[in-house]
Order: structure tokens, then C-alpha cells, then sequence
């Protein structure tokens, strides 16, 4: 007891089995239990032992982490402590990358000498871009880029030796360098246009936009607003901590496949419409409400669930996403250098009516990274389908760094859930004749 006769606070809970009687004391560490001590909670010695139930991972830790914190309620996001605020502003995507894998800002000469390596991986075999001529005219570009990226481990045998720390730090170098020219070429290739080999003397984000727009001049000098534009979109989208594709870089990679593997399953996580393909709905609605005037009309049938509100929402921020914030902002720089995007006034018009509806108030429904990138995106003229690679390009440094952090985690194994059956009983199979 303390010495007001208050029980003394412990870094425990105490749980009481009503089923037996019996009380347990479960030691609280990092603010959570460990979901495994509840499995000494049993009815008998033949009992299993009580689990958690946790669809959707909803209020489940699955890892520790030093790459990225959120706060959500407060609208934070820091990258290994770092203000996603003044990294946007002050930093370079490559710098950021360098963070993100080695937990520190670089000196000059470290920066350098990564900015070194990158450069210089920037080309792939020849071979893939045979694979890549395999494609349909149509094709999506995001289903180019995954089966491409997973492509690419068949052209380096020992990547599975992921144990060993200078080869999987190699091929974190060739993944991080080699997306964009993936990318790119996915893009050329839905436009029929040849694809374009890197410019190593341009900057990460200047040579991808080089090999996205080159035609026919002999040197590609991208804009300057724009090239900072892009640097700055692919901050914002480098990490994001637990995020559905960062999990699947992670329990796939928990099986211990190679990185270009696991990044390709990263990469088929975000091509869903729930994740990287929400800016590509948000355009789509914002196409279909056509007019200021509809609005009402939409945001009534949002309410009615007949509609989602895309771009709004999240799992994580219950405030205004920090991202949001900083992108809206660098819609006006691109607009003032290529001309404004007309849909504009129907998502400021949008978000100004939902931020007082108090459907979405109560709800904490803001606006989320995906509200005004598309708008960016589409002024550039970037067919809606290229936006999910575009996030790509940006979310491969961080599935890399949380991959590599899993793989030095000894308390990670592979990652494989438990389940609630609740499927028939044992049951004898029964003739076709019988059924
Ligand atoms: N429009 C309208 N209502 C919404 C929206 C939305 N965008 N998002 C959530 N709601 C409602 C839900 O219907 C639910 O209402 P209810 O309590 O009456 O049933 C309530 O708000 C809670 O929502 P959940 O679905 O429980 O929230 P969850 O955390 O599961 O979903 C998600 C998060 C998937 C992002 C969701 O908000 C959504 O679908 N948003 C639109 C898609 C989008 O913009 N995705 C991008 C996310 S950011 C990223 O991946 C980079």
C-alpha cells in the first residue's frame, strides 16, 4: 500500500477469469500487454488458452518500431523524430531515404556517397525491358510495376541471402534506385512512347521525371517547381509506420523471401482503392460530382452510405492529416507553374462544407494525404491509373527500412495470425449420390 494507503501503482492489469475464479497479473510493457501471456489464462490443463480477437489489426502492436511515429489524434507524423513539416521543407527525398535506413540525418560525405550508389543503380538489365514490352497496350501501369518489381529478383540470385548485412543492403540500394525507371517505363508504355534510359547527372526525382517526359531533346531539364514538387510528394509518402502495404513488406518478408519479392507484395497491397488507389477515386468522384452545385447533392448521399466521401478518413488520423496540410499547399506551387487544375474548387468547395458537417465531425473525418494529391498528379498530366505507382516510388524507402528492421527484430518470427473457427464440426464425407 502507499502511504495514503492507496494501492501502489504497478506496471501490471489483473485479470480475473470468471470462468474459474482465478486472477492473473499481466505485466504492462510500452503500454500494451503481451497477447501471449493471455494464454496462460486456460480453464484447464488441456485448454488452449485465451487469445485476442482483433479483425483488421484494429488495437493490435505488431511489431516495435523506430522508423515512424503517429500521433493521430493530434495530427503527428515524425520520421525517426523528425517533423514531417520541416523534412518536406527542408529535405530531400533521398536524405529522408537515408533516414529512414539508418535512423540518423547523413553527414555531407555519407549523403553524398549514398546519392553515389543510387545514381549509379538507377539501370536495369535489358532483359526487363523485354518483359515490359510483354504488355498488353492496356495494361494498368501499377500492375506493370508489381509484376515488374517482382521480376526483378530473377535477375539476382543471391538476394535471398538476406541475412548477410552487405547484400541485403545492396539490394535495398538497387530496389530504391530502380523503381522509378520501373515506373516510368510502365508509364512510356501505356502511352506507346519509347521507353527512356536514367540520366545519372540528374537529381533522384529530376531523372524520373526525365524518363516520364524526354522526347525528342537531347537533354531532359526538368522544372524546377515541379522536380521540388515531386521530392516533396515522395517525402510525404516515404513511410507511414503499420499501413496495410508496410504490413504485407513485412509478414511477407517475415517468410524470409528476397526484398524485390516482398516489395512487389508491398506494392499489390497499395493498388487497392482502400489504400494507394484512393487519390484515383478521389478523382473519379470529384469528376462525377462536375459542378459546385452538386455537392449537396453528393455529401447527402455519403451520408446515406450510397457514397464515400474518398480522400477522407482514416484508420490512424482522427484530426487533419498532416500530409494534406503540406500537399494542398504544394498544389498551389504546381498550379502556378502549369495552370490550375479546374476540379480545385470542387474539393476546396468539398472540404469546406464536409469540415462542418457534423456527419464527418463526429466521425473525425479530414481530409488524408490522398484529398489533393490526384489533383497534382492529373495537372501533370498523369493518367489516374500512374497514381498508385507514383506513391510507390515515394513508400519503397520506407517498406525497406521497416523490412530490414523486422528482419534485425529477434523477437519477429513469421508472421502468422491466429483464428477464431468457426466453420461445421467434424464431419464424414458424403457420396455425390448422397448430397
Ligand atoms: N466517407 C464517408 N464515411 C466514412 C468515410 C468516408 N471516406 N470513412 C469512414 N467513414 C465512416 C464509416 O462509414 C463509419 O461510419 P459509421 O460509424 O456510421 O458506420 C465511420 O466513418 C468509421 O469509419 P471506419 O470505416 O470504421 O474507418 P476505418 O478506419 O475502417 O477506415 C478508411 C479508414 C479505409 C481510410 C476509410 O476512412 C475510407 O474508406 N476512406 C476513403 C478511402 C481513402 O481515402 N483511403 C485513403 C486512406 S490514406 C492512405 O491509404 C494513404
Amino acid at each position: 500500500m502507499g502511504a495514503a494507503g492507496e494501492p501502489k501503482s504497478r506496471e501490471s492489469v489483473t485479470l480475473t477469469d470468471n470462468r474459474t475464479g482465478k486472477t492473473y497479473e499481466l505485466p504492462i510493457e510500452n503500454g500494451a500487454i503481451r497477447a501471449a501471456d493471455l494464454r496462460n489464462v486456460k480453464t484447464s490443463e488441456e485448454d488452449f488458452g485465451l487469445m485476442s480477437f482483433d479483425p483488421a489489426f484494429m488495437n493490435t502492436a505488431s511489431c516495435k518500431s523506430k522508423v515512424t511515429f503517429i500521433d493521430g489524434d493530434k495530427g503527428i507524423l515524425n520520421y525517426r523524430g523528425y517533423p514531417i513539416e520541416q523534412l518536406a521543407e527542408r529535405s530531400t527525398h533521398l536524405e529522408v531515404a537515408f533516414l529512414l535506413f539508418n535512423g540518423e540525418l547523413p553527414r555531407k560525405a555519407e549523403l553524398d556517397a549514398f546519392t553515389h550508389e543510387i545514381i549509379n543503380h538507377t539501370f536495369v538489365h535489358e532483359n526487363l525491358k523485354k518483359f515490359e514490352e510483354g504488355f498488353r497496350h492496356d495494361a494498368n501501369p501499377m500492375a506493370m510495376f508489381i509484376s515488374s518489381v517482382a521480376a526483378l529478383s530473377t535477375f539476382y540470385q543471391d538476394s535471398h541471402e538476406i541475412q548477410d548485412p552487405q547484400v541485403r543492403r545492396q539490394h535495398m540500394i538497387r530496389i530504391l534506385a530502380k523503381v522509378p525507371t520501373l515506373a516510368a517505363w510502365a508509364h512510356r508504355h501505356s502511352l506507346g512512347l519509347p521507353y527512356i534510359y536514367p540520366d545519372n547527372e540528374l537529381s533522384f526525382t529530376g531523372n524520373f521525371l526525365s524518363m516520364i517526359f524526354k522526347m525528342s531533346e537531347a537533354k531532359y531539364k526538368p522544372p524546377v517547381a515541379i522536380e521540388r514538387a515531386f521530392d516533396v510528394l515522395f517525402i510525404l509518402h516515404a513511410d507511414h509506420e503499420q499501413n496495410c502495404s508496410t504490413n504485407a513488406m513485412r509478414a511477407v518478408g517475415s517468410s524470409h523471401v528476397d526484398p524485390y519479392s516482398a516489395t512487389a507484395a508491398a506494392s499489390a497491397a497499395l493498388y487497392g482503392p482502400l489504400h494507394g488507389g484512393a487519390n484515383a477515386e478521389v478523382l473519379y468522384m470529384l469528376r462525377e460530382i462536375g459542378t459546385k452545385t452538386k455537392i449537396p447533392e453528393f455529401v447527402k448521399k455519403v451520408k446515406t452510405k450510397e457514397a464515400k466521401l474518398m480522400g477522407f478518413g482514416h484508420r490512424v488520423y482522427k484530426n487533419y492529416d498532416p500530409r494534406a496540410r503540406i500537399i494542398k499547399k504544394l498544389a498551389d506551387d504546381v498550379f502556378n507553374a502549369v495552370g490550375r487544375n479546374p476540379l480545385l474548387d470542387i474539393a476546396l468547395e468539398l472540404e469546406r462544407i464536409a469540415l462542418q458537417d457534423d456527419y464527418f465531425v463526429s466521425r473525425k473525418l479530414y481530409p488524408n494525404v490522398d484529398f489533393y494529391s490526384g489533383l497534382i498528379y492529373q495537372a501533370l498530366k498523369f493518367p489516374v491509373d500512374f497514381f498508385p505507382v507514383l506513391f510507390a516510388i515515394g513508400r519503397t524507402a520506407g517498406w525497406l527500412a521497416q523490412w530490414e528492421e523486422m528482419l534485425m527484430d529477434s523477437e519477429q518470427k513469421i508472421a502468422r495470425p491466429r483464428q477464431l473457427y468457426m466453420g461445421s464440426p467434424r464431419r464424414d464425407y458424403v457420396p455425390m449420390s448422397a448430397r
